[in-house]
């Protein structure tokens, strides 16, 4: 099959499937809680693709050149018996990286079999090393201790080097930064420090409350000298440092003052069965009704080649080139990240 290319000449590589649009966290930049409250209303359980859908939805990008999977939510771990889906996608063809990033809560009771259903490698986010910063932060006073513990369970189960990714908001967790810095240096974890960014519309998103990646990667060089690296693979998000003593590596994600939508080859899948084609978008297209009245492999592969070669999303591009961020969009929590 021809694998297809957007507007701006981009292939698409690399799917996030957002398994669940609930969390047990309520980070104050993703679900505040004055908005995600008891009234809220989630998905219910018809609302959301069955595991067989969401395979045959990966297969269908697998044969048009995706080979890269990560399970988001919400927290992808809350989902019931997510073993059984990340057994599934093990099984499509073409995939060469199948990860999942979570806020770690469920992680190291989960390591084992999520490592035995087949998933290669896990990203864990977490903000602080201080309880009361990553209390406040997570609002639910989830501690510190319970996250190191997910990371180790995971490393020790195979799940290593594990990516560590920070949101680092002004005000709130710089000091946050050179921590987790030291805390992971040495250790084969990778930390990457990503600039808060105008995500959905509950967060109140100002560009005050954005640190520079440039800020952060000095506040680290001032006291481990760092050396930049160069990209892994094209269209890598994370800018990659290394410590010139050895002591490993760092990431910085600049989302906001240097974006990279040039080379952005990412589709989004919501719980709910939508294509997304930007973390920006105000709507997708939805691939759950015509699964759900029976359409073939080939009419929803028309579908999804119909939305990419239509597809001239650079959204961080062209907000950088303007001082306000524009109406409807999707929340985080619902699309992933
Ligand atoms: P690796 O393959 O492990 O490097 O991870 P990744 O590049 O898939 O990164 P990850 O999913 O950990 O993403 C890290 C963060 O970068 C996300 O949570 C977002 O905050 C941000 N990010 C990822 N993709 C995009 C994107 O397409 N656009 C923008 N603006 N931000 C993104
Ligand atoms: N800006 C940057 N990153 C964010 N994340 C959630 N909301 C934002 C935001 N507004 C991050 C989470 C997690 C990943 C899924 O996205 O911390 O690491
Ligand atoms: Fe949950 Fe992650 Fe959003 Fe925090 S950032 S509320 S852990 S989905
Ligand atoms: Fe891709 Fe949209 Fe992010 Fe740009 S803003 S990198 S187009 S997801």
């Amino acid at each position: 099959m021809t694998q297809p290319l957007d507007t701006l000449g981009r292939p698409v590589r690399d799917l996030r499937i957002s398994v669940t649009d609930r969390c047990n966290f309520r980070c104050t930049y993703c679900m505040p809680k004055e908005i995600f409250g008891p009234e809220y209303r989630f998905l219910s359980r018809d609302e959301k693709l069955t595991y067989e859908e969401i395979t045959r939805v990966a297969g269908l990008f697998a044969e048009r050149g995706v080979t890269k999977l990560r399970l988001t939510g919400g927290e992808p771990l809350l989902r019931r018996e997510i073993e059984k889906l990340i057994a599934m996608l093990a099984g499509v063809g073409g995939i060469d990286d199948l990860t999942l990033t979570t806020n770690a809560s469920l992680l190291a009771r989960k390591a084992e079999t999520l490592k035995e259903a087949g998933l290669m490698r896990v990203t864990v986010s977490l903000d602080a090393l201080d309880d009361p910063t990553f209390m406040a932060m997570n609002d639910v006073d989830y501690p510190v201790e319970t996250v190191l513990e997910g990371i180790k369970v995971a490393s020790d189960a195979g799940l290593g080097p594990i990516k560590i990714n920070a949101v680092v908001q002004r005000g709130v967790n710089e000091h946050a930064v050179v921590d987790l810095a030291r805390y992971f240096r040495g250790t084969g974890h990778i930390v990457r420090f990503i600039e808060y960014m105008d995500v959905g519309t509950t967060n109140g998103w100002r560009l005050d409350d954005v640190v520079p990646a440039l800020e952060m990667i000095e506040a680290v060089n001032q006291e481990f000298p760092l050396e930049p690296l160069q990209p892994n693979y094209v269209g890598e998000v994370a800018k990659r440092y290394r410590y010139k003593d050895g002591g490993g590596e760092i990431g910085v994600i600049a989302s906001v003052t240097q974006p990279f939508c040039g080379d952005c080859t990412r589709v989004r899948l919501s719980p709910d069965g939508s294509i997304f084609t930007c973390l920006f978008s105000g709507s997708g297209t939805d691939l759950k009704e015509p699964i759900r009245e029976g359409a073939s492999d080939m009419e929803i592969g028309e579908i999804i080649d119909r939305v990419w070669a239509k597809r001239a999303d650079r959204y961080s591009e062209i907000r950088s080139s303007q001082t306000v961020s524009i109406g409807q969009r999707v929340e985080m929590s619902y699309i992933g990240g």
